[in-house]
């Protein structure tokens, strides 16, 4: 049993990545400041610290705990926010992120693991589906501050050692998605179809997206702990699905079409964006095994049962 701790894990990803490692019987510790997750999603057997990444807090935290691994998934997540206020993205993405990577250097974690960005890291790609070697471009301040954090990480494992690896993701998606994000069009298409409200789409629907499932990810997450890779990974789909598709997806399970609203396309917005998963099944064994068709059953179920509570 190894003693570990999950930032942001009493958010979406984060949480279920704290189920999934109490599964397997590790001692689970959880700073989040709850900004956009939620106390209910922290399982029972986890401690929480309802703790801001930013805070000098963190050092006590480290001191006390003594974590063996680290997985860093606190983060200022909305794409938009990053545009509106880059410094205030910054702040937590960059400056707090380097708080939690400094102290697990000095407290001699024995690994520490990123959640990351594929999504708004390479930018508009070249090559599709996008693979960990193509050049980075971001066209936002979270992307930038995302990959700012990367390069911190490896300085730290160049200059004292500290063993990582990156996980960059593409769409994320699943039960307990925060609604209010950027990348949570399943979230925000399947909860306003639940309660009958109507949803917007910008653009023409043409854009494509790399769509993942949640507990697909946390497995990618997993079995980050053991590997030898101080580089990063991309945990993806591999398949491109326009926003028209995904409406038609939706609808075909929930069995009545979609309110939707179509408005101008956002200025900026990427076109496409679908990533390679060849490392992630080279270096970790990992392959996404729940297809696009169930993970929205899957995420409809949740969303109509929580609708219901
Ligand atoms: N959801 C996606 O599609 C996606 C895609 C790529 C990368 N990621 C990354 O995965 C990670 C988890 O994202 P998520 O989708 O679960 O989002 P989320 O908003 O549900 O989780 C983030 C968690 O961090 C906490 N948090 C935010 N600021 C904090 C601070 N200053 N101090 C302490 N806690 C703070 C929030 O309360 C929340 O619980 C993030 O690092 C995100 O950038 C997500």
């Amino acid at each position: 049993m190894s003693k570990i701790l999950v930032t942001g894990g009493a958010g979406f990803i984060g949480s279920t990545l704290v189920d999934k490692l109490i599964a397997e019987g590790h001692g689970v510790v959880v700073i989040d400041d709850l900004s956009s997750g939620k106390k209910d999603y922290v399982n029972p057997k986890a401690t929480l610290y309802e703790v801001d990444i930013c805070s000098s807090k963190v050092e006590k935290i480290f001191k006390k705990e003594k974590f063996d691994f680290v997985y860093h998934l606190a983060a200022q997540i909305d794409v938009r926010v990053s545009v509106e206020r880059p410094e205030y993205d910054n702040k937590i993405n960059v400056l707090g992120g380097l708080n939690i990577i400094q102290n697990a250097h000095l407290n001699k974690v024995k690994k520490f693991i990123m959640a990351s960005t594929g999504g708004a890291i390479y930018g508009e790609a070249e090559e599709i589906p996008t693979s960990e070697a193509a050049p980075t471009y971001p066209v936002s301040p979270y992307g930038i501050h995302k990959l700012t954090l990367e390069k911190y990480l490896n300085y730290y494992y160049q200059v004292y050692g500290l063993n990582y690896t990156v996980l960059r993701f593409s769409n994320v998606y699943g039960p307990r998605q925060f609604k209010g994000g950027e990348a949570g069009v399943i979230a925000i298409f399947i909860d306003n179809a639940v309660k009958g409200l109507e949803s917007f789409q910008y653009g023409d629907g043409l854009q494509t997206r790399d769509f993942v499932y949640v507990d697909d990810v946390v497995n990618g997450l997993f079995l980050a702990l053991n590997i030898d890779c101080p580089s990063e990974i991309n945990i993806a789909y591999g398949i491109e699905t326009s926003i028209l598709g995904l409406r038609e997806e939706i609808s075909k399970a929930i069995d009545a079409p979609l309110k939707i609203k179509e408005m101008p396309a956002k200025a900026g917005e990427q076109r496409r964006s679908c990533l390679s998963y060849m490392r992630a099944k080279e270096v970790l064994n990992w392959e996404p095994q729940v297809s696009l068709e169930e993970g929205i059953k899957r995420t409809i179920a949740w969303a109509q049962k929580a609708n219901k509570n």
